[in-house]
Order: structure tokens, then sequence, then C-alpha cells
């Protein structure tokens, strides 16, 4: 089904083409949302950004714009606003059908760049060390990313660039020889692996022959030392385990995982391409790309001195293995602020070596925490397993009070899907690029913008339907949806607005703009909820709110979805 917006504009295509067939500045013409209600459903400026071209004065262009929009089905009513705002009326019957469709169809994105294959890499932590808070949000925003784009009709492919070939490893197999505790190791490696850690962090720091020895091994490993390598793989495969794990709690996955070690074997080539395109040279012995004065960035070392390879040399290698592997259309990396320069270097490199694709670096701030317990044991860090089992009891806590009569089976699923969603959306209904603060509080508040809310809502509107089918009523989506009320209708225009706000989410990355529509729906939802009595009116009128209320329910489910947060029948 198209979406309204681009009907409307295809219908002022054809008004435009009226009065003059040689424009084709097509991006200036703009459906957007209307600011308030009295302003109409939808508005555009099209008139005042355009009437230059025209030669005429905004509000006379405005004029005869709205009187050569074609006869339709879509428009009730254009008028002029302003200095020439054009504002448009929707048909009730229009928006109606609309509403009935986007259950039973789905929303057409094929207007735009499809084809080809974007991979977005996200979480990719440093692993051989517990997840911590620090990875929680390139893992939610990029799982929701990934989420939003196939929606929309991409092909994604879900990267997980684990740091599986860093220092650490040298650290661990120092310390797994000098201090390892079988019986702890076999009972749960992870967690022996990371007192091993702390432990070589404090010992290092009173001894530092301690690092020289860790770069030894990890050199060996890397060189393809038979003992080392074997260490590592055991440590990979014990913390790769411990992190699905997590994973699978958080409703996330991945269809790769090339870490950093994929790309060990690659880098020699890469570099060999670098050079003989002269984007790196010599300096001093080591391999380094410049930049061009306005690109503003520090030189970039490709191959130190000794050898070694550096992240920027790993990226590149991904660049160019996704260049040569996938018909790609885009590349998305989700990472905090701090690496902009890093991924600056890097995109710019590719692009100069012809290894081109869109690239994308989607950034976030930093997440602090109020009032979350730190485990002892990590060092300072939160563990994700515990903010994760916290949210889930609390939120049982939660539950169990509301609803204690429910089944404990039950119960705990609802708290799982409440207390796991309420972390998720505290971040993604955040402008990303902002620093947060979360806290349990504001996450679980079942009156604020929160999940918690919005699955309320959902959940309420399943009660409705269950009291409704004991008395004999089901929705019925061929049964058309009337208006009655002014409130009834701004639901079902939220409705129709829903996949232009995927649609935008998709582009500019920004999960927060489907949680902020979902709220507004949401509210809009309650008010009908309160004022119009959705059971106990004439009964054309039970089937046309009973259809309202189940298809905005299926609209914050979806959207919900797309924050991979998930619903539950009751609550
Ligand atoms: N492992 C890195 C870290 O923990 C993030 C990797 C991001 N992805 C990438 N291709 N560099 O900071």
């Amino acid at each position: 089904m198209e979406l309204v917006a681009r009907r409307i504009e295809g219908l002022f295509k054809k008004a435009v083409q009226k009065t003059e067939s040689g424009f084709n500045e097509w991006d200036k013409l703009v459906i957007q949302p209307a600011s308030s209600e009295e302003f109409g459903d939808y508005q555009t400026n099209f008139a005042l950004t355009s009437a230059r071209f025209f030669k005429k004065a905004p509000k006379v262009f405005a004029q005869e714009l709205i009187s050569s929009v074609p006869e339709n089905k879509v428009i009730e009513k254009l008028e002029v606003a302003g200095p020439g705002f054009i504002n448009i009326f929707l048909k009730n019957e229009f928006v109606s059908g609309v509403v009935a469709g986007s259950v039973s169809e789905k929303w057409g994105f094929s207007h735009k760049n499809l084809s080809g294959v974007v991979v977005i890499d996200y979480s990719s932590p440093n692993i051989a060390k517990p997840m911590h808070v620090g990875h929680l949000r390139t893992t939610i925003i990029g799982d929701s990313i990934k989420r939003i784009m196939r929606y929309v009709g991409y092909e994604v492919i879900a990267d997980n660039h684990l740091g599986d070939w860093g220092t650490q490893f040298g650290k661990l197999i120092v310390g797994y020889r000098m201090w390892l505790d079988k019986d702890s190791y076999e009972k749960d490696p992870v967690r022996e692996l990371e007192r091993i850690y702390i432990k070589f962090q404090e010992e290092s720091e009173k001894d530092n022959v301690l690092e020289e020895l860790a770069r030894g091994e990890l050199k060996k490993v890397q060189s393809g030392d038979e003992e080392n390598l074997k260490l590592w793989k055991e440590f990979v495969t014990v913390s790769v385990a411990g992190i699905k794990k997590i994973y699978s709690r958080m409703d996330v996955d991945f269809d790769t995982w090339y870490g950093e070690s994929f790309y060990h074997s690659l880098m020699p080539e890469v570099v060999e391409e670098l050079l003989k395109k002269e984007i790196v040279k010599e300096d001093e012995g080591a391999l380094v790309a410049y930049f061009d004065e306005e690109e503003n960035l520090h030189p970039c070392i490709i191959r130190k001195k000794d050898g070694a390879y550096l992240y920027a040399t790993s990226d590149l290698a991904t660049v160019k293995f996704k260049n040569d592997t996938y018909k790609m259309n885009k590349a998305v990396y989700v990472t905090d602020d701090r690496q902009q320069a890093h991924f600056r270097q890097v995109f710019s490199i590719a692009k100069k070596a012809g290894w081109d694709m869109e690239f994308a670096h989607v950034v976030f701030g930093i997440m602090s925490f109020k009032g979350v317990t730190i485990s002892t044991r990590g060092g300072n860090t939160i563990h994700l397993s515990n903010l994760l089992d916290e949210a889930e009891k609390r939120a049982y806590d939660v539950v169990n009070e509301k609803n204690p009569e429910l089944p404990e089976d039950e119960k705990r699923n609802i708290a799982k899907v409440v207390g796991i969603g309420a972390v998720k959306y505290a971040d993604l209904s955040q402008n990303r690029t902002s620093n947060i603060e979360f806290s349990w509080e504001k996450a679980l508040n079942f009156d604020g913008n929160t999940a918690p809310y919005l699955q309320y809502s959902y959940a309420r509107v399943q009660s409705v339907l269950r009291r409704a089918k004991e008395a004999g009523f089901l929705p019925d989506i061929t049964k058309e949806i009337t208006f009655e009320t002014g409130i009834e209708k701004q639901i079902a225009v939220a409705i129709v607005r829903f996949p232009e706000v995927v649609e935008k989410a998709a582009d500019y990355y920004k999960p927060n703009l489907i949680a902020e529509h979902l709220f507004d729906l949401a509210q809009k939802f309650s008010t009908f909820y309160n004022s119009c009595p959705i059971l106990k009116c004439e009964e054309d009128m039970v089937i046309s709110r009973m259809n309202l209320a189940y298809i905005t329910a299926e609209t914050i489910k979806l959207g919900l979805s797309l924050l991979g947060i998930g619903t539950v029948e009751r609550m």
C-alpha cells in the first residue's frame, strides 16, 4: 500500500505539471504532517520554496496549485494559509480505508533505492571480558536499526565485528598460566577469565614486565603458535557462548560474526593495495595515510614500524571485504561518538581506494546509570547480565503487585518482556546523540513515555477485545470505521502516518522517531478510551470503535517490534 504522503505528493506533481512541464526540482515537494490539527492533516510549503521558479508570488502560486490538483479520492479540502502554506485535509472515508488496509496489507517503500545489501556493524564487543553496560547502546540501537531497515525492505546483514584479536588475549594467556583456578574455570569459565583479567590489571601495575610478557604471548597467537592459538580459541569459544546468552535474553541476533581475527589474513593484501594506489606512504618505517587539509584529519597509521597492524587497518580490511563480497547499498557502523575521527579516516581512505559504498557512522552519546547496582567483582563496571536481572526483578515486583492472581509462569514472562523492554526503550526513546541518564524510576514508570506504558496500552486493548468477544463481537476490518468524534479521526491519522515515521527513522537512523510517534498514538488512544465507550455504544459504532482499538494496538505492537520490544496480552 502506497504511503499517504506519497499519494498526496503524486497529486501535487500532476498539479505542477499542468502549470509548468519543465519543472524538475521535485525534492522541494515535501508533504509534511500538519503542525497542528487546525492546519489539516498534512501541509506543504512547496509554493513558498518554489514560487520563484514559476515567477509568481507564493500566495498566488499556492492558489493556482490547489485549483490544479486533479479530482481524487484522497483530499477533502485544500486551503492556502499565511504567506503561501498549503493545508491539506483528507477525506474521512479515505483515511478509514487506509487504516483498515494497514493491518491486511504491507506498506510499500518501493520509491526508495532498496537494491543491494546493507551491512550493519553493531554491538561488536571486545571479548574475553564480560559484557558491561558500555555495550548496551550499540547493541540496542543497532538491533533496532536493523529491524527498521528490514521492515522498509532493505536486505540487511547484521554483523558482529567481535574484538577477538586484541591485547586482552595476551594478558589472559599470561594470567591463565600463572593464576588459573581449575575448578572455577570448569564451573564458570567466563567468570574465571574475568577474575584472571582483573588480577592481571592489578598485578601489572606493580610489575610492568607482565605487560611485556602479554605482548609477547599475543604476538605468538597472531603468528600462529599452536599452543597459544589453542588457548585463544578456547577463550573465544567460552566468551562467545557467554555473550550469546545475553543476546538471547535481549532478543538480539546476528547473521555474521566476522571478528577482527577473521580479517587478520587479509591485512597484507589490503596494505599492498593501498600502497599500490599510493594512498599510504612510508614514513620512518611505518605506513601512513595522509589527508587533504579540508578533511581536517590526523594522519592514520596503517602499519607500524614493527609490522603490526592497527584498528584502522582491520576496519579497512572489512570495507574491502564487503566491497568484494556483497553488492553493497550501505555500510552502517553503530558506535559511541568517540570513534568519529576513526571512522572518518577509514571512510576517506576506503573511498580513495575505490571501495565505494554509502557509509554511515551512527553515533550515540554516553549513558550513565542512576541507582543501578555495581557488581564488586567486575571492577567498576556494571555487568549487562546484572542490569538485565535487575530489570526483570523490578518488573516482576510491579506486575506481582498489580496482578497477584496471574499464574507464576505468566508473571515471569511479563516481567521479562516488560523489564527488558523498559531498558531498551529508555535508550531508544532518546535522541541518540545525547548523553542520557538511566534510572529505574523513569524506565519503569507506567504513566510516562516508557515501554511499560505502551505495552500497557496494547494489553488494555486486548482486554477490551476479550470482553467484546464474550459479548459476541469481533473486530471486522471489512466494516467501515466511522469517526464520530475528533479524537477517533486523530488516532486514524496517526496510524496513517506511522509508515512515514518509520521511513524517516530508517533514513536518519533514528529509532526515537518511532518511539515518539507511538507515545503520541498511545496518549491519543488513552484520551479516546477515557471519553468514548467502546462496547457500550450503538451496535455499528461498537464494531467501528473496536476496529480502531484493534488497529491502534496492532500499530503499537508493530512499532515496538521495530524497537526490539515485545508485548503481552495482559499485564
Ligand atoms: N570493538 C570495538 C569496541 O569495543 C567496536 C568495534 C566497532 N566496529 C568496528 N568495525 N570498528 O570499541
